[in-house]
């Protein structure tokens, strides 16, 4: 049954959005048909099938395998760094000695280089760290989202790198998910005004700008829906509670929580999707044709390419790889994420469509819409500079930078308790006792898809932890103690006591259990002792549930994961600026007996929308 593009925003309850969010309908990558279908006429079925292959730059078994397989785009995954280390030097080697290897190739079709650019260019070290999306959601500000992801695409191009999987339209509903915070909200009416910004911050006022990149918006559709039990296999037997799991819903819902935010970032011109490793009633997206093909490019109006998901093909139920890739490419799948096994994937798909399995047209297709993106960006131009950009580089990391990422961050804290006035703390206070495992942690403070995949706790990049920065903004007369358990605060004037989350990334941080962790309770405890005001910080990538703290502390500020930048959560403890951010997600109760959005057994604690102000 195929829905008219009308019905299709009628059953989407597309969101009601303001008419920046939503902007007018415009072609920006059919208007290069033209040149596309001309170099399209000269590929033999080897070169097409190039352009459709993404390896993982870590697995690339030469150079020349660019060459000899005709890659038309690379990617480094979350552990994917250049072997002579972790600067931005090393990375522009790394990217142009692809890039240029490339231009060497008889068809000089140059490489979109990916990575998961999500919260500033965040693998390298030195690289500014914005607030993740959690609280970029709260900030209800899209121009200085825009301004943030500008600045992303900057310290890209400081590399050259042209690709970011960025923007991250999920709209969470369970946030035992261990993305949750890669979501700027449950809420689609939150998320796509947002999806807009970063979309028009990475690809510019005109993608052929030298420094715009392309996004990816991502992952289409569903992933923050999955219901509880149904994650990926862990390869034991058992499976992970949700992560790449399956949402069980009825179309309209599914349209109106998972598919509606997309509309306007692809009418911003958004040039690439990521379809989502989760299924939706138990049909895995990558396989999907319905929604890939039929909703997404037909009634979506969709022109740019999809990017399969880091080795997704491979989950798909069928008898072998090459099965898989044919139900995905015949689903609309346009390039494909195989990290290691891209001389495979090259040989299977050749093999599909010499026996008829993937129809010649359906590659010609995927290959004109990945040309069409790289026509769109400039990049097919010989007289385009495709290597790193110098007045990037210079800006890389730079105060100016920061200086954004840090009113991010202050307008990204909500403050959810504040009895008798307790924030802000006064400057020239006698003494601030400060404890928890996130005071002075910057790799706790960025959370994961920072520096590596996972991430870490501990001084993984250049920044200001949170301590740092109270240390910097105190009078000199104040003393400032810090004890990691928080004991010692007997005669201190405050204590601060900072808690919540070490880092995780997908599948590693699907909890069953949100409540903060006894060494964070204790930490409130020892304070609490001391008979002094307490002011709680959570620094994690979701609400937790607080019942044990709740009434032990006079304030409590959700700081989320602000980045590298702490100077912005100092600047709302001692009031150099007011609180202003709002939740962008309702804050659970410790008595649910489901976290699950909409679940009877769901009670909130914090509404959609609460945030105090001094
Ligand atoms: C990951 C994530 C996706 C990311 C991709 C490349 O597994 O699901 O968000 O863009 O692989 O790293």
């Amino acid at each position: 049954m195929r829905t008219t593009r009308r019905e299709f925003f009628a059953l989407s309850g597309a969101v009601a959005l303001s008419a920046d969010a939503a902007p007018a309908k415009a072609h920006f990558f059919t208007p290069f048909d033209p040149q596309a279908r001309t170099l399209l006429a000269t590929l033999s079925l080897d070169e097409k099938i190039g352009q459709m292959t993404q390896p993982d730059q870590l697995f690339l078994q030469s150079l020349d395998d660019i060459e000899k397989y005709h890659l038309g785009s690379l990617l480094s995954g979350g552990d994917s760094d250049p072997k002579t280390g972790n600067d931005l030097v090393s990375w522009t080697e790394l990217y142009e000695r692809y890039q240029k290897r490339a231009l060497a190739a008889k068809r000089r079709i140059p490489l979109l280089y990916g990575i998961d650019a999500v919260h500033g260019n965040n693998n390298l070290i030195g690289a500014v760290c914005f607030p993740q999306n959690i609280g970029l959601g709260c900030t209800g500000n899209a121009k200085l989202v825009e301004q943030c992801a500008r600045i992303t695409a900057l310290e890209m191009k400081a590399c050259g790198v042209n690709w970011a999987f960025s923007p991250c339209l999920t709209a969470p509903q369970d946030i035992r998910w261990g993305r949750t915070y890669e979501g700027y909200s449950q809420d689609p009416a939150v998320i796509a005004p947002l999806g807009v910004a970063v979309t028009r911050g990475l690809q510019g006022k005109s993608l052929n700008d030298p420094l715009s990149v392309v996004g990816c918006a991502k992952h289409f559709a569903g992933d923050g829906g999955t219901f509880w039990g149904t994650g990926q296999p862990k390869g034991n037997g058992e499976r992970y509670p949700l992560d790449q799991g399956d949402t069980r819903l009825d179309e309209a819902t599914f349209r109106k929580l998972h598919l509606s935010q997309y509309i306007p970032s692809i009418r911003a011109g958004v040039g690439t999707i990521m379809p989502s490793y989760s299924s939706w009633n138990g049909i895995k997206c990558s396989a999907n044709k319905r929604l890939l093909t039929e909703i997404l490019k037909d009634e979506m109006g969709f022109e740019g390419f999809l990017i399969s998901d880091y080795g997704a093909l491979q989950q798909i139920p069928a008898a072998n790889f090459k099965e898989q890739i044919a139900i995905s490419i015949n689903a609309g799948m346009d390039m494909v994420m195989v990290p290691e096994k891209y001389v495979d994937f090259f040989t299977l798909l050749k093999e599909n469509v010499a026996e008829n399995k993937v129809p010649m047209a359906r590659i010609d297709d995927a290959v004109t819409r990945i040309l069409r993106v790289k026509f769109a960006m400039g990049m097919m131009d010989p007289k385009t500079d495709l290597m790193s950009i110098p007045s990037a580089t210079k800006a890389f990391g730079s105060a100016q930078h920061r200086e954004v990422a840090r009113q991010a961050v202050r307008e990204s804290q909500v403050l959810l308790k504040n009895e008798k006035k307790t924030l802000p703390i006064s400057r020239s206070a006698a003494r601030i006792h400060v404890g928890g495992k996130c005071a002075d942690d910057l790799g706790n403070q960025c959370g994961g898809w920072t520096i590596t995949w996972q991430g870490q706790s501990g001084e993984t990049t250049k920044g200001t932890t949170i301590l740092a920065a109270m240390k910097k903004a105190i009078s000199p007369s104040t003393q400032i103690r810090f004890a990691k358990d928080g004991a010692g605060a007997e005669g201190a004037t405050i204590g601060v006591a900072i808690i919540g989350e070490t880092p995780y990334a997908e599948s590693a941080g699907d909890r069953v259990d949100l409540h903060l962790a006894p060494e964070d309770v204790a930490v409130v405890q020892n304070m609490k002792r001391a008979g002094i005001p307490v002011v709680a910080v959570i620094v994690s990538g979701r609400p937790m549930l607080i019942e044990p703290i709740l009434d032990k502390v006079d304030a409590i500020l959700a700081s989320w994961l602000p980045g590298t930048e702490g100077d912005g959560v100092s600047d709302i403890l001692f009031g150099a600026f007011k609180p202003s951010g709002k939740l962008s997600f309702t804050w659970p109760s410790g008595d649910s007996t489901s976290l699950h959005i909409g679940d009877p057994g769901y009670k909130t604690l914090f509404a959609m929308g609460h945030g105090l102000t001094y």
